[in-house]
């Protein structure tokens, strides 16, 4: 079994890269079966989920070439089934991605309820009322998704919740229908913004990403012939932030955008960490243990649901007591099962997690429950005493590429070994 062995406590210090987003980059992939031709898409992170998307389009049809570890270049010119293969869609949640691509590409499509990390009830009824609103028959029967439309025609859709996955599909699904969606209630990360980026570089007519009002004016063809380079890793950046103030190291954050870290630096600020703005990187650094803080995720510009684990590490070391509120999934405290083992004191109830900072953690044997969950485990093992082995190494290699690389080169003591 391969596991990360960590030997700590490390101050992080030194600069480190980040890559481009996963929840972009899997949704960019589906979204090149709309296109009658071929694209490149550069700084694609090098990790599961996309290699994964990949195997996922080629089956469909396309045929990918790729350029080198961060650049594809995709022909989907003969798309020739409209039946996804199950045993890859239900291996991560975004694979339904590929059900608004389809609609939008083929009128048909057939994938498996999708899979990813478990975080609680993981609903899709908004992606269905999306695809009917705009005249597709959508069934749901035995774990199979069966969606068809004649003619897909554009539509009022309001969301009933604010929703990243069914705003995407929605747009997916609306760009080549007849005349203008208009999706209400929508929701704001950087991806949904970075999505429509894309398809309006191939000739869509998205307006309004970013705010809760998108238009999509469809087209009759999206062009193909252009290339386009996905946006920095919102989540990723964030973990290593507040890596810097666990550790209370200083790190220089490349390669990001520093605009969709602003949650991120108020709460930092906010447990007496230091920020330093520079547009294209942030310099984050911490030279005391955390004070205590509330937090409550939320949709973006909220802080993110995706950074309450690793949050939950800096709470866990910070003084006084600490409240994380889990406004988005109902199950996304497993992880501090595996804190406790390390000397943190949590008491997690339902959505509510309380946390009376204790002054170090010390090394275990822990297993990563998701993707997130993992990232906060390693964090946790780099700044515990002593000697930290991670488990269920297939979370973190979906979303983050050559993590105990990037750590390494910041002064973290950690390998990758097969026991
Ligand atoms: C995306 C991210 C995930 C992140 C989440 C919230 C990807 C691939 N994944 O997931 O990392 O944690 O956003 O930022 O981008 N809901 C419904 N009905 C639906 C859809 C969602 O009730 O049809 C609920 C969910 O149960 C959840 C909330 O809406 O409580 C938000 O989910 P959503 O934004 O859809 O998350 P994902 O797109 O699956």
């Amino acid at each position: 079994m391969e596991k990360l062995l960590i030997t700590g406590p490390t101050t992080l210090k030194g600069e480190v890269e980040i890559s481009g987003a996963k929840n972009a980059a899997v949704a960019i992939l589906p979204a090149t079966l709309l296109i009658d031709g071929v694209c490149t898409i550069s700084n694609l992170p090098n990790i599961s989920d996309v290699k994964l998307s990949c195997e996922i389009l080629e089956a469909l049809g396309a045929k990918i070439t790729w350029e080198d570890k961060n650049t594809i270049t995709v022909d989907s010119t003969n798309i020739n089934t409209t039946i996804a293969p199950l045993e890859l869609t239900n291996k991560f949640r975004a694979s339904y991605y590929i059900i608004g691509a389809m609609l939008g590409r083929k009128g048909a499509v057939q994938v498996s309820m999708p899979g990813g990390c478990q975080l609680g009830a993981r609903p899709i009824d908004q992606h269905i009322k999306g695809f009917e609103a705009l005249g597709a028959t959508v069934t749901v029967e035995k774990g199979l998704i069966n969606a068809k439309a004649e003619k897909l025609e554009g539509n009022s859709i309001y969301m009933d919740i604010v929703s990243v996955g069914a705003t995407i599909n929605a747009m997916l699904a609306a760009v080549l229908a007849e005349g203008t969606t208009v999706i209400d209630n929508a929701a704001k990360e950087p991806h949904i913004v970075d999505v429509a980026n894309f398809l309006n570089t191939m000739g869509a007519d998205i307006r309004g990403a970013g705010t809760d009002v998108i238009k999509v004016r469809g087209v009759e063809k999206l062009k193909g012939g252009t290339s386009y380079s996905v946006v920095p890793d919102q989540i990723e950046a964030g973990t290593f932030m507040l890596a810097a103030v666990a550790s209370q190291g200083d790190l220089l954050i490349k390669n990001c955008i520093t605009k969709h870290l602003e949650s991120i630096t108020a709460k930092i600020i906010e447990v007496g960490g230091h920020v330093e703005d520079n547009g294209d990187s942030i310099h984050v650094w911490a030279d005391k243990r955390p004070k205590h803080a509330t937090i409550k995720t939320l949709p973006y510009p909220g802080f993110p649901t995706d950074l309450q684990p690793q949050m939950g590490v800096v709470l866990s070391l910070a003084e006084g007591t600490s409240i994380i509120n889990e406004s988005i999934w109902d199950s996304r405290f497993q992880y501090t099962e595996e804190l406790i083992k390390m000397g943190a004191k949590i008491n997690a109830q339902g959505t509510r997690a309380f946390f009376e900072g204790v002054d170090h953690l010390e090394g275990a044997h822990v297993y990563s429950t998701d993707l997130r969950a993992s990232a906060a485990l390693i964090v946790a093992g780099i700044v515990a005493e002593g000697e930290t082995s991670v488990y269920n190494l297939e979370h973190i290699d979906r979303g983050y590429e050559n993590i105990e690389e990037k750590f390494r080169k910041i002064g973290a003591n950690i390998k990758r070994v097969n026991e």
